[in-house]
């Protein structure tokens, strides 16, 4: 253990002395005696490469490419992805993949090159294979977007293999992605460790990994942008080097990046596109991400802590009194009897289902935690149904691995097992009963708190990855995505009729089909409102649209001013959520003031006023993958500033959000993409490509219109209306509708509108056979006096 281990262990267990914090060390020399006997010690290692191609093997979509000590299968599939996998490795099984590997496009074959090597080309992509097993990824153009060195791998006698990949980009390529970074979006240089982890106590900008990590990378350089996917779930790290440019100079170094794998297949997935394609094939191959019911796109209120229905009930009226919108509440494991899953204190929650209901009629949801530790003790029914169901994770002899979470010693659903997760999913039919209409999956790293080494379970625990087998070094990174789908399966067999409402707080590659996440226990303080900011928008590239942090942070009393901050941040992203910790101050807008109260209301307003919008959103990515907060580059990839521009982004196609940031800050400097842009506020116009500087008062964060658009938006009698942008003259625009059909499954219509300058009128149509013209919508145009 070293020394950041040490704090952080007595950080997250802070209970030394006490009879959980001798179980935690008690689970903390189990931990370490099952890996020293249930892990063989790594052998001599032998490095091998590839060696030289001996010969091909034409398959439909490509080939298999043979080298004197490895073979290379590459397949442009149908949807233009491409695959490539070493050593046999083929695209399944895995667990990111949504439905079995993509048809392979018989249009794409495998051909010699001139230098001795072989390539497959495709329409949107070329693979280009070297003679010593370098994979070159070309723009249809023929431009290097990513150069991959021939591989090493180390075997092990009676261990499994490890290997590196060392990748080239171009010297102005820019990282993004590899899950929720809190020090990002853009990655710097530094080594990302691909290990599920809960950093204890509270975390920061400096403070990698975190909960989420998926071998995803999206690359964003002159030349074009592409997604590469390492389809491993081992522990690994990836070593990232940007390029610098020689000004000129004609010295340009490339950029660089190192994957280094503890095991598992070296296979890869490629996308090359405009971002938006990328993520639109990514997510047509990882699965659509779920669509959340409406009342998850408005305001929630959590709090750990609430400790009672009376003060749930306080803090809801709280909201109503004052007329603040409120759409959902959070319980928290202090609701639960003696902090077991799927119970309730019947002293302090003695009438949950009515409360929910009472609640349900003024509008608000309740919303449960679930965490998967259940408590290690005969004649609790869960732990029994377990026991006698085998779905419990075991150890190398055997046993049930126990671990310590919030209910004390604990077990561990083994979710990679499908009966594991047919035994979980029903059980939500008790949290429905409670009146519960959506799941907040958390401490599903897995957690189990260390008084040294790591909070997680050995790494020799046994796991059933689907009737494959293996162990937790395999396992660890898919628990909390397997979990998801454990809830999100039982939930729409539970309710066939709702779309079922789940974010978890651990995930990986695909977790988007089951729903969303958080942003965990984010410190409070600028540097984590930052920190928010950045996880939003790496999990949107790496296909996980739907996220948002804890507003206000999740430790300690954040600033009257730095609360509004978060707060207006917050009500821009996905998942617009107040939450904190036992003994955190408090967290309502009313408790900072009511110079804080007055502008939190217009906060909450807007937030409703573009509830529609956020809809759309979600539709839209449910049907392209695109998320709905993306970084200012979107559109314009090309456009290097904004490659580097991490302070703001946009909503959507239309909205541009500048949040502030640091404190005291009442105006600020905003890169714009191309084109006009409006503020939304003052009706100013700017022009794009470059920097402004905008009016950020106390009472609002910046928000720019793009010129042209459509958006829409609540009109104060419920219904929908649009508000259109002017385009600049002589321009044209437009924009989407997708307006919600229930919280059911039909299928929503898209409305597709246009904007456009007719003598000296703005005129908003629709297009569509049928409908052509009329907008059949109560429309409002603004940016006129600009
Ligand atoms: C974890 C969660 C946090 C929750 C707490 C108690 O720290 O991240 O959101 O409040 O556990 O359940």
């Amino acid at each position: 253990m070293n020394g950041r281990d040490l704090v952080r262990s007595v950080k997250a267990v802070g209970m030394v002395g006490t009879a959980q914090g001798l179980r935690t060390v008690r689970s903390s020399w189990r931990r370490w005696r099952a890996d020293a006997a249930g892990l063989a010690p790594r052998g001599p290692e032998r490095a091998r490469v590839p060696g030289t191609v001996t010969g091909v093997e034409p398959e439909p979509g490509g080939g298999v490419v043979r080298f004197a000590r490895s073979e290379l299968r590459v397949r442009v599939t149908a949807g233009g992805a491409v695959f490539w996998g070493w050593d046999g490795a083929g695209p399944e099984p895995s667990y990111a993949l949504s439905c079995g590997s993509p048809e392979p496009d018989p249009r794409a074959v495998l051909e010699p090159d001139k230098e001795g090597g072989w390539r497959v080309v495709s329409e949107r992509a070329t693979v280009a294979v070297s003679r010593h097993g370098a994979v070159e990824l070309r723009t249809p153009g023929g431009v290097m977007l990513r150069r991959d060195l021939p591989p090493r791998w180390w075997e092990a006698e009676g261990g499994a293999a490890r290997w590196v990949q060392r990748s080239e980009v171009a010297a102005d390529a820019r990282f993004f992605g590899l899950g929720g970074r809190a020090g990002g979006p853009r990655l710097r240089n530094g080594t990302y460790r691909l290990w599920n982890t809960d950093p204890g106590g509270s975390f920061g900008p400096g403070d990698d990994p975190l909960y989420i990590t998926m071998p995803v990378q999206m690359v964003v350089a002159d030349a074009g942008t592409h997604l590469v996917f390492h389809d491993n779930t081992w522990e690994g790290e990836v070593l990232v080097h940007e390029g610098e440019e020689g000004a000129g100079s004609g010295h340009d170094r490339t950029g660089s990046c190192e994957v280094r794998m503890d095991g598992g297949p070296l296979r890869c997935w490629a996308m090359v596109g405009t971002p938006a394609r990328v993520l639109h094939t990514w997510a047509s191959l990882t699965g659509p991400p779920a669509l959340p019911p409406s009342w998850a796109l408005g305001h929630h209120h959590a709090r750990w802590g609430f400790g009672s229905e009376q003060e749930v009930r306080r803090i809801v009226a709280g909201y109503q009194e004052r007329g603040l919108p409120l759409d959902a509440v959070h319980l928290d494991i202090d609701h639960y009897e003696a902090h077991q899953v799927f119970t309730v204190d019947k002293e302090r929650f003695p009438k949950l289902p009515q409360f929910a209901d009472e609640l349900r009629r003024d509008g608000i949801r309740l919303v449960s935690i679930v965490d998967p530790g259940v408590k290690a003790e005969p004649g609790v029914a869960l732990y029994d149904s377990g026991a006698a169901a085998d779905v419990f994770v075991r150890d190398a002899a055997g046993r049930a691995v126990r671990g310590v979470v919030w209910p004390g010693e604990s077990v561990y659903p083994d979710f990679t097992d499908p009966r594991a997760r047919e035994w979980w999913g029903p059980l939500y039919g008790e949290r429905l009963e409670q009146g519960f209409s959506g799941f907040w999956h958390d401490m599903n790293e897995p957690v189990s708190f260390a008084a040294f080494g790591e909070a997680t379970l050995p790494r020799s625990a046994r796991h059933a990855l689907e009737g494959v087998g293996g162990d937790h070094r395999e396992g660890h990174n898919v628990y909390g995505l397997a979990m998801a789908r454990a809830g999100y399966e039982g939930l729409r067999a539970l309710h066939p009729d709702e779309r079922p409402f789940v974010f978890s707080r651990s995930g990986w590659a695909g977790m988007q089909r089951y729903g969303g996440t958080w942003s965990g226990d984010v410190s409070t303080g600028w540097p984590g409102l930052r920190a928010s900011l950045s996880l939003v928008l790496g999990l949107g590239l790496c296909g996980v649209p739907y996220s948002g942090p804890d507003v206000g942070g999740f430790d300690g009393s954040p600033s009257p001013e730095l609360y509004l901050r978060w707060f207006q941040l917050g009500s821009y992203l996905p998942l617009f959520r107040t939450h904190a910790a036992m003994g955190a101050g408090r967290r309502e807008p009313w408790e900072f003031g009511d110079e804080v109260l007055e502008h939190a209301r217009v906060a909450l307003a807007e937030r409703r006023r573009l509830l529609p919008y956020f809809v759309t959103l979600a539709h839209l990515a449910r049907r392209t993958g695109t998320p709905y907060v993306r970084p200012l580059w979107w559109g314009s990839p090309e456009d290097r500033a904004l490659r580097d521009c991490e302070d703001a982004f946009l909503l959507g196609d239309s909205l541009l959000v500048a949040p502030v940031l640091e404190d005291g800050v009442r105006q600020r400097a905003v890169r714009l993409p191309r084109g006009r842009w409006y503020d939304t506020v003052t009706g100013k116009a700017y022009e794009g490509p470059g920097q402004v500087v905008v009016d950020a008062p106390l009472s609002r964060v910046p928000v720019l219109a793009r010129a042209g658009t459509v958006l829409p938006v609540r009109a104060s009698d419920g219904g929908v209306e649009l508000e259109a942008w002017a385009p600049a003259q002589g321009r044209t625009g437009g924009g989407l509708v997708i307006a919600d059909a229930g919280d059911g499954w039909a299928e929503a219509e898209i409305e597709r509108y246009t904007t456009r300058w007719d003598e000296g009128r703005v005129v908003v149509e629709r297009d569509g056979d049928e409908s052509e013209g009329a907008p059949g919508r109560p429309v409002g145009v603004r940016g006129l006096a600009g």
